[in-house]
């Protein structure tokens, strides 16, 4: 039996990117969580070359769908992804100009093994490994969101700060739609699920060196209690998003089963009002703020 759609197809505004991240960054912007700082700028790196790739994949599929609904939020999906990759490869130049020049090498690699996909892979395997990176997009989302982990924001730079919010945001209400696509061209349990595994492998992958060598150019490479850290952000990480992408193996998975977390409207309703994307802080919207 079909597990109930608890969230259907919110609207996918495209919306204008202002912010401005000056001429540095700090990469440690809060000492009590450097091990959380070092993993959203490697994060950072891979998406800003995820995201065309996800536009190439999508595109080619919509030629070959009839659904002309969901060929309209593809077109809305890889307006949002456009942006989401535009405005992370102008935090990544900065973060470089900072004092991170080699991150570039990891850039290279990352890009590299994404072309390599594109003349090798099929069509259904590139939809099946994009909808899995969507699906681990929307559990970061859902985790950043309902567990508060904005903390972590805290004391970050502002436009970071509305740089991941409205990325988060705007995962939720692209959720379904590379999902969707595969399931329209190809639809296989196996592969689908496959996609998944291959994303999460490649995060990993493409994790590790940048935040290697952040770590080394801040002089801080065998530091045992930055050791200490990264073993047990580890841990975390895996204790929460692993629980929220287990219902992807469920043959009747659909991403409109996860009940979109209540920031979320509050973030668009927020920004609706004429709030500029750096007016709308997290502070504003989130519950436990409020209460
Ligand atoms: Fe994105
Ligand atoms: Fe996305």
């Amino acid at each position: 039996m079909r597990a109930r759609l608890v969230d259907g197809p919110v609207e996918i505004p495209v919306r204008e990117m202002p912010f401005e991240f000056g001429g540095h960054v700090p990469c440690v912007w809060d000492e009590s969580i450097p091990e959380r700082c070092y993993k959203t700028h490697a994060l950072s790196l891979e998406v800003a070359f995820l995201e065309p790739y996800f536009i190439a994949t999508i595109k080619e599929a919509a030629e070959r769908v009839a659904d002309e609904e969901l060929a309209e939020r593809a077109i809305a999906f890889c307006g949002q992804e456009a942006n989401h990759s535009r405005q992370h490869t102008h935090f990544n130049r900065t973060l470089k100009q900072s004092g991170y020049p080699g991150l570039e090498k990891y850039e290279k690699q990352i890009q590299r093994s994404l072309v390599r996909s594109r003349q090798e892979h099929s069509l259904a395997y590139r939809l099946a490994y994009t909808a899995g990176f969507e699906a681990l997009t929307l559990a970061s989302a859902e985790r950043l969101f309902e567990k508060d982990l904005l903390h972590v924001l805290d004391k970050a730079p502002p436009s970071l700060v509305a740089m991941w919010v409205w990325h988060a945001v705007e995962e939720v209400e692209h959720k379904s739609v590379a999902f969707e696509m595969f399931q329209a061209v190809h639809g296989g349990y196996a592969l689908r699920c496959r996609g998944l595994l291959a994303a999460l492998k490649k995060t990993a992958d493409d994790m590790r060196g940048p935040v290697a060598y952040m770590i080394e150019q801040d002089g801080r490479t065998g530091d045992p209690e930055l050791e200490r850290r990264m073993r047990r952000g580890a841990w975390e990480d895996a204790r929460e998003i692993i629980p929220r992408l287990l219902p992807y193996f469920r043959p009747g998975y659909h991403p409109n089963q996860h009940t979109n977390p209540s920031v979320v409207a509050r973030w668009r309703d927020a920004h609706a009002s004429g709030k500029t994307l750096l007016e709308v802080h997290p502070r504003d919207v989130l519950p436990s703020v409020e209460s």
